[in-house]
Order: structure tokens, then sequence, then C-alpha cells
């Protein structure tokens, strides 16, 4: 077993990992980032969402041979203090019941924020689409989004 060179929240760090080991796996129990969740572990729910290269993708999903000498940024990442906008947001909006689904939540919003500034409903409710969140937060979310990007 190799080890793989990553970037993870903009330091450069090294995993004994077996390739095919999931990014999600890597990022929460070799590197100890257990901000990123696992919910299905078949990319049909979004808990484990984080960004490679700035795209948001299912970290269950995702093999450890594919991000060799990507960067990754998971929750913990996002901003240096907890006060990216979303969070600000998210907390201004009281957005979470358990929690468990919030940080994909956020890190998928973040992707659309990144490239579309002041997204519409629409545009909100299609990219949030693939996030579940049994408690039904779905309505917070969207106005937490948009007070975002409000804000931003
Ligand atoms: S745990 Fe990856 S999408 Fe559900
Ligand atoms: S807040 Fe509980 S699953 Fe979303």
């Amino acid at each position: 077993m190799a080890a793989v060179m990553l970037t993870v929240n903009g330091k450069a760090v090294s995993v004994n990992a077996e390739p095919d080991t999931p990014l999600l796996w890597v990022v929460r129990e070799h590197l100890k980032l257990t901000g990123t969740k696992y919910g299905c572990g078949v990319a049909a729910c979004g808990a484990c969402t984080v960004h490679v290269d700035g795209k948001a993708v299912r970290s269950c999903q995702i093999r450890l041979s594919q991000v060799t000498g990507r960067k990754i940024t998971t929750i913990e990442g996002l901003s240096d203090k907890g006060d990216h906008p979303l969070q600000k947001a998210w907390i201004a909006e009281q957005v979470p019941q358990c929690g468990y689904c919030q940080s994909g939540q956020i890190m998928q919003a973040a992707e659309l924020l990144a490239k579309t500034k002041a997204p519409t409903r629409d545009q909100i409710v299609e990219h949030m689409d693939g996030n579940i969140c049994r408690c039904g937060t779905y309505p917070r979310i969207v106005r937490a989004i948009e007070r975002a990007a409000k804000e931003a």
C-alpha cells in the first residue's frame, strides 16, 4: 500500500490506505474529519458531500485512487471560523433538526453559490434535489440559501 498525497482543507496530507478506499472513509477514519457523514453508501442521500476541486461529490462513491493530487474540501474547511455566509444563514434560519444531513446540505449549497451568486428558488430546489433530509428541513434550507445569497 503506497501513501497517497492529497490536499485536504488547504493542507497537504499523506494517506496510507488501499486505492479503492472510499474518500468518505479516508476523510472520517484516516483524517478524523467527522463532519462528513455516512448516510446510505450508494450516492442516494448526499450526507457524505464534499468538494473535489470545487465540485460537490458524493464521497462514498469516490475512491482514493481517483483523488490523488486533487483538492478536497470538507465542511471543516469551508471557512476558517465557521463563518461562511451559508453557515451564518443556517444559524439565522435555525435550519437543523437532528443535524445529520446538514454538512452535506451546506457543501452542496456552497457549490451552487460559488457559481451562481443569485440563484432563483427553482435553481436552488433543483441543485439541492439529491440531498435528503429525514427531518424535513427543506423549506428552511431554501430560505437559508436565499439569505446567504443576499448577504454574501
Ligand atoms: S452516504 Fe454518500 S450519498 Fe449517501
Ligand atoms: S436535520 Fe435530520 S436528517 Fe436533516
